[in-house]
């Protein structure tokens, strides 16, 4: 396994799992249901649905996993820091307890598929604790530990946290797990695939229509299908619906040797900074992952910075080494606290979403796919209602996603660009009036794209700890040559013109 150089976009999870290569749509097909989205929401949806007897058609724009999911911490738990104080105070108490049953159920079925279906993804039984270091979140703490034991969850109080550093006092919920998510999702779509359903890769839908049948498009082929998932995190195609429902919620995780055996807990902590522990083996080596510096993702900010922080967590209070691996991923957050399912809006008859899984996809997303196998399936779901995406919501408090892009930075007219720019750097320059992005990598190669961001036009800004391109309207995310990571945008980025040689 070849660790990864820094600046690089790479999790732990993709660099020590081998690449899938489905082939790319090339024809027009039926199925009894299209899913559009390799993730886990895509792929659990299309294997209760191959399972219960449906024909299903996976289209994912790239190689399944490589999106949010193979980007996660990889903790499958029902405690969510402090979830059920929260719904509970927003949504009332029956709320919280269908919230917290649906996400216990997702913890069986993840387990359930593994054992099922051979997948070798590291899954691990752990308890998992959200730790209290204050007077002030150690009451909180208590609070959520009594509530959950009421709801009927797997919870307690706990003084004894085995940390390597002394706090006040822990929720813990028993019987929670840990995954390789990418691998976990390979082996989702080793078992759709056959059988009269398909998984395509590098198969970018490009647009559905609702009907009967309902028809999904890509450049090179369509789906013809009864129903139609959109699980691409960020839908699309769904008239701006989402737009103030949900935003997008970036964090950092970075990874380090561990001398230590794996722990059988996973940990999150009640103070801020937030900061997400977990331990993993993995061929034959353990690592010491931890998470945190979330923001919205239309904030800038410095990513490196963040990293910095993260990394002095590690090896400050937990004694991890140097750092191996570090990536940063985003997951859209649900204004009102809840996971979408259902609807892509009242306006569609027969497609279908799921977003907004608050990042804790792992088992919202894998609810969610069991709430449209039921729906789909007409057999009806105990989680439905409380997570129908065409419910009511409150409008954001404060919209982070900024309407128009009055902040970003002007391109120099005139400057010298070429001479200016630093191997590994990249800069938005003015290249014959046009806004180009312009990325020179460590051997010189220079890559020019529009800056231009294909969701609605703002200008995309060099993020130079990951090295990509990022949106700071809506949290778009692309890669210096232009290739869309992460919607809402679903175009890559314009080719360029590279500037001229400096004078
Ligand atoms: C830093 C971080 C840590 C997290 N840790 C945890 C954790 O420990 N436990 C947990 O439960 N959750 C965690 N989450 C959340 C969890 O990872 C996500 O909620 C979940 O992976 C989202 O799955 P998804 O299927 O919706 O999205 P994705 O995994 O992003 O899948 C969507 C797929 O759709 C594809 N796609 C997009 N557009 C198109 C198109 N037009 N055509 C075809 N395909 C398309 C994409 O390529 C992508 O593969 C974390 C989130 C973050 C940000
Ligand atoms: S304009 Fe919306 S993400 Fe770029």
């Amino acid at each position: 396994m070849s660790e990864q150089p820094a600046g690089q976009f790479a999790s732990l999870w993709a660099t020590t799992s081998a690449s899938t290569g489905y082939a790319a749509l090339g024809e027009t097909i039926d199925v009894d249901v299209a899913v559009i989205g390799g993730g886990i929401a895509g792929l659990t949806a299309a294997l209760a649905l191959k399972r219960a007897g449906q024909t299903v058609a996976v289209l994912e724009a790239a190689r399944v996993g490589t999106g949010v999911t193979g980007n996660t911490t990889g903790k499958v738990t029902s405690l969510h820091r402090l979830a059920y104080t929260e719904l509970a105070g927003r949504h009332g108490t029956e709320a919280a307890r269908v919230y917290g049953q649906a996400n216990e159920a997702a913890i069986g079925h993840v387990a359930g598929i593994v054992a099922d279906e051979g997948i070798d993804c590291g899954f691990r039984r752990v308890s998992n604790y959200t730790y209290a270091e204050s007077e002030r979140t150690l009451g909180l703490v208590r609070e959520e530990a009594a509530l959950a034991a009421r709801l009927g969850l797997p919870a307690s109080f706990t003084t004894d946290v085995p940390l390597p550093f002394a706090v006040k006092g822990a929720v813990r919920f028993d019987n929670q797990a840990q995954i390789h998510a990418l691998k976990y999702v390979q082996g989702l779509a080793r078992a759709v695939d056959g059988g009269g359903s398909f998984v395509f890769e590098e198969s970018p839908a490009t647009g559905f229509r609702d009907g009967a049948p309902a028809v999904v498009d890509t450049e090179r082929g369509s789906v013809r299908a009864r129903e139609v998932i959109v699980a691409t995190n960020v839908p699309f195609g769904d008239n701006g619906t989402f737009d103030e429902r949900c935003y997008l919620h970036r964090s950092y995780i970075v990874a380090a040797r561990s001398g230590l055996p794996p722990r059988d807990a996973t940990f999150l902590s009640a103070d801020e900074p937030m900061r997400s522990i977990l331990t993993f083996g993995l061929d034959g080596t353990s690592y010491i992952l931890v998470g945190g510096e979330g923001h919205p993702a239309s904030e800038r900010t410095d990513s490196a910075e963040r990293y910095r922080r993260l990394s002095g967590f590690a090896r400050d209070r937990l004694g991890a080494g140097e750092i191996a691996f570090r990536w940063s991923t985003q997951d859209a957050m649900p204004a009102d606290g809840l996971p979408y399912v259902g609807r892509l809006s009242p306006d569609f008859r027969h497609v279908h979403v799921i977003t907004g899984l608050r990042k804790w996809g792992l088992t919202n997303g894998t609810a969610a796919a069991l709430v449209l196998r039921d729906t789909l399936c007409g057999t009806g779901n105990p989680w439905a209602a409380l997570f129908d995406s065409t419910r009511a919501v409150p409008a954001p408090a404060a919209t982070p996603a900024a309407a128009e892009d009055v902040t970003a930075p002007s391109p120099e007219p005139g400057v010298p660009i070429r001479s200016d720019l630093v191997r590994g750097s990249g800069s938005v320059v003015d290249v014959d009036g046009a806004k180009t992005a312009v990325y020179v990598g460590p051997a010189g190669n220079v890559s020019a794209v529009s800056a231009v961001c294909t969701h609605l036009g703002c200008t995309v800004e060099f993020n130079a700890a990951d090295v990509t391109w990022d949106c700071p309207c809506h949290g778009s995310r692309f890669s210096t040559d232009g290739t869309v990571i992460q919607g809402p945008a679903t175009r890559n980025l314009a080719p360029g013109k590279a500037p001229a040689e400096g004078r």
